[in-house]
């Protein structure tokens, strides 16, 4: 019988870390002998890249964000994320719905009910009354000035990327409402800390979840 699908979304402000700790998971639970599926959002097919890119750098209000951003989800939904729990693999999205509540609701103030019943519609399956939603939703957590500073010395920023810190404040608080609403789905990591640390915060986290056994522990 094939191991049951999993999925994991990894959540936090822009410059908070999570792109390493995504790789170094995948690459633990490709030798624990699990299929991984690594993705992102908004991104993840053809179709939701090009989504992206709109999103990303072209000025809009914020309904057309937040319809962009579940129209790129659903296809990612049914394209990739659905066939790959089907199929019994470990699939790890960078970024997911919280996202969404995050960024569009909290950060811009965009009304939070519509995005639940964006939510509602997007994330509905046909054989359960209960929407898809990750078995864990990972939020790497770093005070908006830290990430700030590491931000300054990377990349051209997005959209997104170059707002002020305040913003950044806001989309923290959002993930924190996100968290209280849903206690049993969220792992907070602090992570102002070293890579080490967090890492084995992480780790910690999915092997008490009994999803990868401790490396070096018996069987
Ligand atoms: P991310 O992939 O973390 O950016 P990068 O590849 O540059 O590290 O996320 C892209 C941006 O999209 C990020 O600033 C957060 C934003 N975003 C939203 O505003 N709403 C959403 O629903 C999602 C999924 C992302």
């Amino acid at each position: 019988m094939p191991a049951s699908g999993l999925f994991i979304s990894f959540e936090g402000i822009d410059g908070a870390g999570k792109s390493t700790h995504i790789a170094a998971l995948a690459d633990a639970f490709r030798a624990a002998g699990r299929s991984v599926v690594l993705t992102r959002e908004p991104g993840g097919t053809p179709l939701a890249e090009k989504l992206r890119e709109l999103v990303l750098n072209d000025a809009m209000d914020p309904l057309s964000e937040a319809l962009l951003m579940f129209a790129a989800r659903r296809d990612h939904l049914q394209q990739v994320i659905e066939p790959a729990l089907e199929r019994g693999d470990v699939v790890l999205c960078d970024r997911f719905t919280d996202a969404t509540f995050a960024y569009q609701g909290s950060g811009r103030g965009f009304d939070v009910g519509v995005l639940r019943q964006l939510e509602s519609w997007v994330q509905a399956r046909p054989d359960s009354t209960q929407l898809r939603q990750p078995d864990l939703t990972v939020w790497f957590d770093l005070p908006p000035a830290v990430a700030a500073q590491r931000l300054a010395s990377a990349r051209v920023p997005d959209r997104f990327e170059s707002q002020p810190v305040a913003f950044f404040e806001r989309v923290a608080a959002g993930y924190a409402a996100r968290l209280n609403e849903s206690p049993d789905r969220f792992a907070r990591i602090a992570s102002d800390q070293t890579k080490a640390s967090v890492w084995q915060q992480l780790q910690q986290t999915v092997e008490q979840r009994g999803w990868l056994r401790a490396a070096g522990a018996p069987a």
